[in-house]
């Protein structure tokens, strides 16, 4: 069976930036035999976490709100092995599709055991002038509560762009994210083979 990678962005822009940074993840992986998912929550309501703590009671590995995004991708990334984010900067921040995906995953796997134990992954940022790092941060900090193993690169995994499309004129950003897509695959394989 292939080792599963998944990339899920939070950009609500097709053919986007944060999809070009993803996409270029993936091809790698897929490179290398990984069966690889593209998932976007970024035009999809994902709806946030309402502390209802039925993850907890329950210990069924799932979230009591029905959403079709959360469920589907969730399953997604329990199968995975490899799981990136991506997200445009908006307002200094993640978007808020995004994060709602995330703080779900995270409390769900928290409550049942920590099912995203050691997955290998990491966020990637794209924004047109300021706030990558803080965004960077705040999705790295998802990563680390959740028992996961993000590996660097030769920069932090962001980079520059505004319109659709223009994040491949970011030549250092491009570098990085790419080193970081081979860190993660040289990771996961040293842990999968
Ligand atoms: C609502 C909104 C807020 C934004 N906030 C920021 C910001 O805080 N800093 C910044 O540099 N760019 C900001 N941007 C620009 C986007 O981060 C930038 O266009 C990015 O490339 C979009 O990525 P995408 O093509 O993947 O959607 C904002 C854009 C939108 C629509």
């Amino acid at each position: 069976m292939p080792v599963k990678a998944i990339a899920i962005s939070g950009s609500p822009r097709a053919e986007g930036n944060t999809q070009i940074l993803l996409k270029r993840c993936l091809d790698r992986f897929k490179t290398a035999g990984f069966e690889t998912s593209y998932r976007s929550v970024g035009t999809e309501l994902v709806k946030p976490c309402i502390a209802c703590g039925k993850c907890g009671q329950m210990k069924n590995r799932t979230c009591a709100i029905r959403d079709d995004a959360f469920h589907s991708i969730f399953d997604e990334m329990l199968d995975s092995a490899i799981i990136v984010v991506g997200s445009p900067v908006y307002f200094g921040s993640a978007t808020p599709n995004l994060m709602a995906l995330l703080d779900r995953a995270g409390y769900v796997s928290r409550a049942n055991g920590n099912l995203l134990s050691r997955k290998v992954g990491g966020p990637v940022v794209v924004a047109r002038r300021a706030g990558h790092n803080f965004t960077f941060a705040q999705l790295v900090y998802w990563y680390m509560i959740n028992d996961m193993v993000v590996p660097g690169s030769t920069y932090w995994n962001i980079a520059f762009g505004r319109t659709a499309g223009e994040v491949v004129h970011d030549e250092e950003g491009i570098k990085t994210i790419d080193r970081f897509a081979e860190n993660l695959l040289w990771l996961a394989q040293k842990l999968h083979s």
